[in-house]
C-alpha cells in the first residue's frame, strides 16, 4: 500500500490505517479472537497505523490491540489518546496525563507510544500546559509524535508553538465535512490529518440498518443520522452513492474511503472493522481511483453530508 507522511517530524504510515474502537466499545458485541484476526489481516495487507484510546473500554481496547500487535511491534505505528473521563468530561491535567500514559504503555505492552493524542481539548487546562506535559514524554522517549483530536484552529496554533504537532485527528467522511476549512491551515503548518469514522460509523459501510436494529448499547441509536426523521433521506443518499460505486465495480465503503484519499495527499482514513473479510474489502479502496467526474457526482449527491448531523 502507498505510504503517506503525517506532519513534518518524520511520521510515515500506510495510506489507510486501522481504527480499533469497535473492538472494545460502541458497536455491539465483540469477539476478541475475530478482532485480533481482523487487526492482523490489516497488517498483512499493508496497514501500519493502528489507532486506539484509553477510553475504548478503559484499557480493554489497548490490551487487545497490544496482544494483536505484539509479534509485529517493530512494523507498526501505534497511536493512543488520553483526556476523557468515564462521564464523558475532559481531564487533561498534567498529573492525570502522566497516569494515563503510564497505564497505556502497560496496557499496550510497549515501551514507546508512537503517536500520543489529546482526545479532546480541555476547557479547564490551557493547551500550552497540556502540550508542555506531552512534550516531556517525547524528551524522555516514552512518545515519538504528538497529535490532537477535534481541536480548533486557535488550539492547534497554540499547541504547535509549544511543540510540533504531527497530526490532527477529526471526524471526516462524505457525511461529515465540517473539518474542511481547517485542512488548508494544517497544510500551512505542516500538520497531517487522520480521518476518523470515515465510514460515518457504518452508515457508509453498505450494511446500515435502522436504529432499532442495533443492540441497546450501540451508540448509533443516539446519532441523528439514524433518527427516524433523517434515516430515509440518508438511505436515499447512500442508495445513489452505492449506484455510483457499483458502476465503478466498487463497494460503497471503498468509494467512501477512496473519496477521502482523493481529498489530499496527507489524509489518512482509519476505518474500523472487527471482521477480517470486511477489513480486506475496505483496504481495496487504496487501489480505487476516482475521477474528477466521480468526485463531482459525490458532491452533487451529498452536498451537505448526512442529514441531521453527527450529534
Ligand atoms: N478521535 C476520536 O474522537 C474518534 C472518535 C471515533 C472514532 N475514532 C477512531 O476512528 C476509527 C474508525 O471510526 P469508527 O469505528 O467510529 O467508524 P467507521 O470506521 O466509520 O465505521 C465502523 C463501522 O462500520 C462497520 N463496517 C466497516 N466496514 C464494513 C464493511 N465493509 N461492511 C459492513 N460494515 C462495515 C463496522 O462494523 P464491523 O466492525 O462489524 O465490521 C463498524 O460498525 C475508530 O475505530 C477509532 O479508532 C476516533
Amino acid at each position: 500500500m502507498e505510504s503517506r507522511t503525517l506532519g513534518s517530524q518524520g511520521l510515515t504510515v500506510s495510506a489507510l490505517g486501522y481504527g480499533s474502537m469497535g473492538t472494545a466499545v460502541g458497536y455491539g458485541p465483540v469477539d476478541d479472537a475475530e478482532s485480533i484476526a481482523a487487526i492482523r489481516r490489516a497488517h498483512e495487507l499493508g496497514v501500519t497505523l493502528f489507532d486506539t484510546a484509553e477510553m475504548y473500554g478503559w484499557g480493554k481496547g489497548e490490551r487487545l490491540l497490544g496482544r494483536a500487535l505484539a509479534p509485529l511491534r517493530d512494523d507498526v505505528v501505534i497511536a493512543t489518546k488520553f483526556g476523557l473521563t468515564r462521564s464523558f468530561g475532559s481531564d487533561s491535567r498534567p498529573e492525570h496525563i502522566r497516569e494515563v500514559v503510564d497505564a497505556s504503555l502497560r496496557n499496550l505492552g510497549i515501551d514507546t507510544i508512537d503517536v500520543l493524542y489529546q482526545h479532546r481539548p480541555d476547557p479547564n487546562v490551557p493547551i500550552e500546559d497540556v502540550v508542555g506535559t506531552m512534550k516531556e514524554f517525547v524528551e524522555s522517549g516514552k512518545v515519538r509524535f504528538l497529535g490532537l483530536s477535534e481541536a480548533d484552529e486557535a488550539t492547534i496554533r497554540a499547541a504547535h508553538a509549544v511543540h510540533p504537532i504531527s497530526v490532527l485527528q477529526s471526524e471526516y467522511s462524505i457525511f461529515t465535512r465540517e473539518v474542511e476549512p481547517l485542512l488548508p491551515v494544517l497544510e500551512d503548518l505542516g500538520i497531517g490529518f487522520v480521518a476518523y469514522s470515515p465510514l460515518a460509523r457504518g452508515f457508509l459501510s453498505g450494511a446500515v440498518v435502522s436504529r432499532d436494529g442495533y443492540e441497546a448499547n450501540d451508540f448509533r441509536r443516539h446519532v441523528p443520522w439514524w433518527a427516524p426523521e433523517n434515516f430515509g433521506g440518508n438511505r436515499a443518499i447512500v442508495g445513489e452513492l452505492t449506484d455510483l460505486a457499483t458502476r465503478k465495480g466498487a463497494t460503497l465503503a471503498q468509494l467512501s474511503l477512496a473519496w477521502l484519499l482523493a481529498r489530499g495527499g496527507d489524509i489518512v482514513p482509519i476505518p474500523g472493522s472487527r471482521n477480517p473479510l470486511r477489513v480486506e474489502q475496505n483496504l481495496a479502496a487504496a487501489d480505487l481511483t476516482l475521477t474528477a467526474a466521480d468526485l463531482a457526482a459525490i458532491d452533487r449527491i451529498a452536498p451537505d453530508g448526512g442529514i441531521g448531523g453527527r450529534g
